[in-house]
């Protein structure tokens, strides 16, 4: 189940589709069985990787659709624990076994509504690296952090622990592969973009933030926020973005190939 490799090479850039719960049970497996052949076209070229996140319950039908393919499956978050007495969580273990290879944690919406804190959502990362899963840690401030210019400052605060838990993490594994996605709050559904000169900022700031881990850790750093077709070509533009985690627009399917076609 697991034979599919994860190859990032530095051309390649990832396009990741965060259905949110915007997409129901059989929205999600229609979509994924109406446009299998398309997607798998679409990844023929090695320079486009795709990754779908739909949620917990359709996962194992999509991971066995695409199983042969080089289209990968993801979750949209996972339990910070290990194993036990947790009602409602959902293992890394578990997805792992599902054939999930990518995992999303830390959205903002997870915490807005669920208040997971910078802690809680290291602790899921150990246990998606403890399991092989490549973890898409979202980042991202809020509008009057960005407008303060303060960024920078708000995302450090949000990755020590992350930082600090992949210090501890067991060396046997070296080297993690980790997606950091900075996703600004006030991009995120509203049709608002920053400009791309601040993405890049950003996208430096936390290359060069894990840097002395360098041994210990790949970085792929990855925008979201209101990524749509008219904007896609100007953000692939920003050097050192390997790819999008894309909400709204990736729930239709053409809109979604526009994205990754657009050059
Ligand atoms: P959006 O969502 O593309 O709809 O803005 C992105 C996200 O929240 O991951």
């Amino acid at each position: 189940m697991h034979k599919k490799e994860v190859k990032i090479m530095s051309k390649q850039f990832h396009y990741i589709a965060n259905w949110k719960m915007n997409m129901h049970f059989h929205n999600a497996i229609t979509f994924c069985s109406s446009e299998y052949e398309s997607l798998l076209e679409l990844v023929k070229n090695q320079d486009i990787q795709i990754t779908l996140c739909p949620s917990f319950v359709t996962l194992f039908s999509i991971t066995q659709m695409f199983k042969q393919s080089r289209v990968f499956v993801g979750a949209q978050d996972c339990s910070a624990h290990q194993e036990g007495a947790y009602t409602g969580e959902v293992s890394a273990q578990s997805l792992h076994e599902a054939g999930v290879r990518f995992c999303i944690i830390g959205h903002s919406e997870r915490r807005k509504h669920q208040y997971e804190t910078n802690e809680l959502v290291a602790q899921k990362m150990s246990q998606l690296l403890l399991n092989k899963i490549i973890p898409i840690i979202c980042v991202g401030e809020p509008y009057d952090v960005y407008s303060n210019q303060k960024s920078l400052e708000y995302i450090q605060e949000q990755l020590i622990a992350v930082y600090n838990a992949l210090k501890l993490t067991s060396v046997e594994l070296f080297p993690y592969k980790i997606n950091i996605a900075y996703e600004p709050i006030w991009a995120i559904g509203t049709g608002i973009i920053p400009n791309n000169d601040h993405i890049q900022s950003v996208a430096t700031f936390i290359k060069k933030y894990f840097e002395p881990l360098s041994k210990i850790v790949t970085i792929t750093v990855l925008y979201g926020g209101s990524v749509h077709s008219d904007n896609a070509n100007l953000l692939k533009t920003i050097s050192g973005l390997q790819g999008f985690l894309i909400g709204g627009a990736s729930t239709d399917f053409q809109m979604f190939k526009k994205i990754v076609l657009s050059t």
